[in-house]
């Protein structure tokens, strides 16, 4: 089998795969691999590493007709699917709840493609777990973009020049991205509270050494996957009292709020920004599903009232390096599945991971919560 690794599109810093996992991809017997001239340069991984490990460097377009499997963060765009080998199998984040069209046409063109962020949420499937890997970074880097603009301190200081009082977070969300920005802000020496409708992060939020922020009576689904569920007009209001009561108190927010195939909760409102105190900062890593604060704008940073407020969606591109190692180690995982002990590919669909993760297959959507989606034709 050849493997392809193309260069990221747009302003992508991150690489599908460095060469440390293209090494461990030669040892499974995997035949050739094909890695686009400069593909690892923003992450520091440059072409002779590249070599090194093992891959040949070579033009996009011999890798899209010639790979038997195409690996790459960013989806692959209409004006590109023309130009790959139909039949060969891509392997993407392609973000499916929110792009239906491209769904469509994925299956149009015959494509059988594996989308990583529908990966299922099992203990089987966590080392293959891109979704954790990507928080894990957000959460981490936001809390470190926070203290850069904050105009204060994160820990306490006593000095010959006075007492400073820690900088207060608050942590809307305690998932992934939340968990670990509580964390990150503890290492710092800020005092932390966080709020999350699903209260079986209660002790996982103490635990980290913040107070856990509860409003009573949140729905929850047992059959969720552990996700949060759409909340009540009248808890939401309740919802949107307290974390007010919170927010003005607070020198820095870190949202994380989602609730996966919808609008992001919105759990910060305008008038609650309008009583922020000045010099404030909310990060929004729910920017791109249409962000936790009303005035959130994706990838912008604005200032309101002299609360900064940035909707930076992409913030696993700023720590490209790590972000790639994580980012590869689980696809590395995920390929054991699909390659056979002579290097050949081999799609089981009876295993479960394979199949859940599987977007599209001869024509037709193959993830069930994809094919349930209002606009998908096949
Ligand atoms: P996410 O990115 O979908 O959401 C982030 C957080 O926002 C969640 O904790 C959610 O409960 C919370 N949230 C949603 N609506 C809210 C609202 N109105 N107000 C406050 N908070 C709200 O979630 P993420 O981080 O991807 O994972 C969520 C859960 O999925 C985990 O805590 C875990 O239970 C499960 N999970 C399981 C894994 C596995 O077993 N392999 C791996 C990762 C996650």
């Amino acid at each position: 089998m050849t493997i392809g690794i193309l260069k990221e599109n747009g302003d992508e810093q991150r690489v599908a795969l460095l060469p440390e996992t293209v090494k461990q991809l030669k040892g499974l017997q995997v035949a050739e691999i094909l890695v686009e001239q400069g593909a690892g340069d923003a992450a520091f991984a440059s072409d002779e590493d590249y070599r090194q490990a093992g891959a040949t460097i070579a033009p996009a377009s011999q890798i899209m007709q010639h790979a038997d499997l195409l690996i790459r963060i960013t989806p692959f765009t209409a004006a590109e699917l023309p130009q790959i080998n139909p039949k060969t199998v891509l392997l993407s984040v392609f973000q499916p709840l929110s792009n239906i069209e491209a769904t469509n046409a994925l299956c149009r063109q015959g494509f059988t493609t594996f989308s990583l962020d529908l990966m299922p949420r099992t203990t089987r499937a966590q080392s293959m777990d891109i979704l954790s890997s990507m928080a894990t970074v957000a959460g981490y880097k936001a809390v470190l973009m926070a203290a850069m603009y904050l105009p204060k301190f994160f820990p306490m200081f006593m000095t010959a020049a006075g007492t400073i009082t820690p900088a207060k977070v608050l942590v809307l969300g305690a998932g992934v991205a939340g968990l670990q920005a509580i964390s990150t802000a503890r290492r710092l020496g800020a005092v932390v509270e966080a709020f999350d409708v699903r209260t079986a992060v209660k002790e996982e939020v103490q635990s980290l050494g913040a107070k856990f922020v509860e409003v009573k009576g949140a729905a929850e689904d047992a059959k969720a996957g552990g996700y949060a569920v759409e909340q009540t007009e009248e808890y939401k209001q309740r919802q949107q009292q307290l974390i007010q009561e919170h927010a003005i108190k607070s020198d820095v927010i870190i949202a994380t709020a989602q609730i996966p195939g919808k609008r992001a909760p919105l759990l910060i409102a305008e008038e609650t920004i309008a009583q922020m105190k000045p010099g404030s900062v909310i990060i929004d890593l729910a920017a791109s599903t249409g962000g936790n604060c009303a005035l959130t704008q994706n990838n912008q940073t604005i200032v309101c009232n002299g609360v900064t407020i940035i909707g930076q969606s992409n913030i696993p591109a700023t720590v490209p390096a790590d972000a790639s190692k994580m980012f590869g180690k689980n696809v590395l995982n995920f390929l054991k599945l699909l390659i056979a002990k002579d290097g050949s590919l081999n799609l089981n669909f009876s295993d479960d991971i394979v199949q859940g993760s599987c977007l599209t297959h001869n024509g037709q959507v193959v993830n069930e919560r994809v094919k349930q989606l209002p606009g998908i034709t096949a």
